[in-house]
């Protein structure tokens, strides 16, 4: 065993996990991993909640392992010691490769099962069994089908976005896999945004859980620099490429709603020399896996994406997050635009906001509990009564031509009277100004 000091080891992680950590340049805890990490060694349940890129994963994967190894066992063939659950593919497969790091040397054997993928491969590998298994709720449930592998033996599961996972679109998975682990078991869940509702359903997943909020809930990180830019819908291509244009040097996310916009939307940008990719459930895994790795690598510069990426990926060269489309799930937008600003960096986060968009725009203000500051465009007026409403549908048609600028465009109000071409922005983002 190395022998080792500093904060983690004094928190009593395995000596090899915390040379990993040493090795990857981890040396302080983060607020949640310090707040975390007791807790989960000691065996509780827990609640996490932290902002986005605080280092979650760490906070329940670090302790999570340290149990495993001073068990020392092995896992009996078919079975699985620690099942971590998460929403997308592309983000198993990274909490896959932090696992892998944190126990590089040890003993622990990490697998990863995700659609898009041969099942008979993943089959295969299981009748050995495994330490931790990370997954996608559908994936599992096919290999769980096949009997491919049991969960009888699974003293640990983690719901990564937990949130996302209480969701309808996965409880039906979950609550099939969750009757399958004993009931003894330590059940970690985490996310950036936990919604009052999704707290009473985590209630029936834990028992007798420590909670940690770092933040109050819902709130986006601190180093973003976010800004909402009214724009008619049809001007919004142009606008982006000008935004673009202004650090093309500089990775930059850009959300939209639907696979085929964003797919639109990419072959545009391509079409106008951006170094563009495009990630949405219309492509292959094979393509996805590739735009994701050329992104990564910071061959393509822009990718955009629709929600499919919205959650827990870690890029930490990503400057930029442009909401082409705003998300029509509010928490979404906290997750999107923490794709950038993570592990302490800063970050720039810009909402394009079309007429249509305005109850989108304050549903997303009410979760968050803050206004975002207005840097192009002219606002619409928010109605008095039930800030839910759709807002007014004055001025731009969603999917419209390049016609706008007029109306409620961004050149409309203080700076109508100085003429501008249509796509330009009537004020540039704060921190434009400066040069
Ligand atoms: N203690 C630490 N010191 C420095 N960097 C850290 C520390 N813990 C984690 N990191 C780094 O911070 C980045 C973000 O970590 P992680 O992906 O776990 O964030 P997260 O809280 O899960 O975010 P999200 O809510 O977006 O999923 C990663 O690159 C990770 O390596
Ligand atoms: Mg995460």
């Amino acid at each position: 065993m190395p022998e080792v000091s500093g904060p983690f080891a004094d928190m009593g992680l395995d000596p090899r996990v915390v040379v990993n950590l040493a090795g990857m340049g981890v040396v302080e805890p983060t607020p949640i991993q310090a707040q975390s990490i007791p807790g989960i060694l000691e065996g509780r349940d827990l609640l996490g909640l932290a902002q986005t890129g605080t280092g979650k994963t760490a906070a329940f994967g670090l302790p999570m392992l340290t149990r495993l190894l001073a068990e020392g066992k092995r896992p009996e063939p078919h079975s699985v010691r620690a099942l971590i659950l998460a929403p997308t593919r592309e983000l198993a497969t990274q909490i896959a490769a932090n696992i892998e790091a944190y126990s590089a040397g040890t003993p622990i054997r990490t697998f990863r099962v995700v659609g898009g993928a041969s099942i008979n491969v993943q089959q295969q590998r299981l009748m050995r069994g495994v330490d931790v298994l990370i997954a996608t709720p559908g994936r599992l449930i096919d290999l769980l089908e096949r009997r491919a592998l049991t969960l009888s033996k699974t003293d640990f599961l983690v719901l990564d976005e937990a949130d996302q996972m209480l969701d309808i679109g996965f409880i039906h998975a979950l609550r099939r896999i969750a009757k399958l682990l004993p009931e003894q078991r330590q059940t970690l869940l985490f996310s950036a945004t936990m919604p009052k509702l999704m707290e009473e359903l985590a209630d029936s997943y834990l028992r007798d859980p420590i909670r940690v909020a770092v933040n109050p809930p819902g709130k986006a990180a601190e180093k973003i620099e976010q800004g909402v830019h009214f724009v008619n819908q049809g001007d919004k291509a142009a606008l982006l490429a000008e935004y673009l244009s202004k650090h093309p040097d500089e990775l930059a996310i850009v959300f939209g709603r639907t696979k085929h916009g964003s797919e639109k939307l990419a072959k545009l940008l391509g079409g106008w020399g951006f170094a563009v990719d495009a990630i949405h459930g219309n492509k292959s895994q094979g393509q996805r896996e590739r735009a994701l790795a050329s992104f990564r690598a910071g061959k393509a510069k822009v990718l955009v994406a629709t929600d499919v990426a919205a959650r827990g990926l870690d890029i930490p060269e990503v400057a930029h997050v442009y909401n082409y489309d705003l998300p029509n799930v509010p928490e979404n937008y906290v997750h999107r635009i923490g794709r950038t600003a993570r592990a302490g960096r800063d970050g720039r986060a810009v909402a394009f906001c079309a007429p249509a968009e305005a109850g989108e725009l304050w549903a997303i203000e009410k979760a968050m509990k803050s206004k975002i500051p207005v840097i192009g465009g002219e606002a619409p007026v928010q109605p008095q009564h039930g800030n839910r409403g759709r807002g007014p549908r004055g001025g731009g048609k969603p999917g419209g031509g390049f016609a706008g600028g007029a109306n409620g465009g961004p050149n409309a109000g203080a700076n109508a009277a100085r003429k501008r071409p249509a796509s330009r922005p009537s004020r540039r983002p704060k921190a434009e100004q400066r040069g």
